[in-house]
């Protein structure tokens, strides 16, 4: 027994492994990051089956421009693909679905379909789908502390006033539940810069499947992993049993 809910409202995953997905069949890596789309449809879909309520998923970090210019062209390419076919779908599934992470860097041509494709589906509250491009965990703390110093220097807000409630409403998703269970594929154990502020708290799932072979059978088994999990927030397990009665009454 345990005081988790059996589902967690936010979910978040570092999509790991195409490259060494691709090698393993003597394929360019670029063959692996187009194969790793199906697996987006897998965990979409099996968000919406859930009852999940926000998925985020890293799908470049602001690190990745050290790779070869060839596969970075590729990569973009592949999201403009991915814009241009599957925002039908996510539109008509109730999904609604925003960019996070530092935007100016795309070119524009980019940059105004990631737009339109986020005022497209803005209608929708399904489930809430996060794409991190050019995001970067330490990016996302230094724009909440630019913006707070902003506010700052205009008189709307004292310095020693900032605490982490007021910084944490300008970190990326403030707006959505806080992320419960962080997974990532393709076997490394790191967070590689992915979402620090937001996943203090988090559950996290490691898994070796490589990130295109990922479906809703591994989406499940993490869900169960993370179902069994006591969370204590810093209490002790006696504490989290006491108040589960309480818990399971005001639901
Ligand atoms: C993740 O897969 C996708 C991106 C970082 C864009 P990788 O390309 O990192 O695959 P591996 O880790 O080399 O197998
Ligand atoms: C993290 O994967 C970034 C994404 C999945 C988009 P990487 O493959 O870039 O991470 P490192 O470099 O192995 O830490
Ligand atoms: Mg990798």
């Amino acid at each position: 027994m345990t005081s988790t809910p059996a589902i967690p409202r936010h979910i978040a995953i570092v999509m790991d492994g195409n490259g060494r997905w691709a090698k393993a069949r003597h394929r360019p890596r670029s063959f692996g990051h187009n194969a790793g789309r199906k697996a987006v449809r897998e965990v979409v879909e099996g968000c919406l089956r859930q009852g999940v309520e926000a998925l985020t998923l890293f799908a470049f970090s602001s690190e990745n421009w050290r790779r070869p210019q060839d596969e970075v062209g590729a990569l973009m390419e592949l999201f403009v693909r991915a814009l241009d076919k599957e925002v039908d779908e996510l539109l008509q599934q109730g999904v609604r679905l925003r960019f996070i992470g530092d935007l100016a860097a795309f070119d524009a041509p980019l940059r105004k379909r990631m737009h339109a494709a986020m005022a497209r589906t803005a209608g929708n509250d399904r489930l809430h789908m996060n794409v991190a491009v050019n995001y970067g965990g330490r990016w996302d703390i230094v724009q909440a502390a630019r913006r707070a110093a902003a506010a700052v220097g205009r008189g709307e807000l004292r310095a020693e006033d900032i605490d982490e409630a007021t910084l944490g409403r300008w970190t990326s998703l403030a707006e959505l539940p806080p992320l419960d269970l962080f997974i990532r594929t393709g076997g490394e154990c790191r967070i590689s810069n992915f979402l620090l502020w937001q996943a203090a708290y988090a559950e996290l799932h490691f898994t070796d499947t490589l990130w295109p072979d990922f479906d809703q059978a591994c989406l499940q088994r993490a869900i169960d992993d993370y179902a069994s999990r006591e969370r204590r927030f810093g209490r002790t397990g006696e504490q989290v049993a006491r108040a589960r009665p309480t818990q399971d009454s005001a639901c």
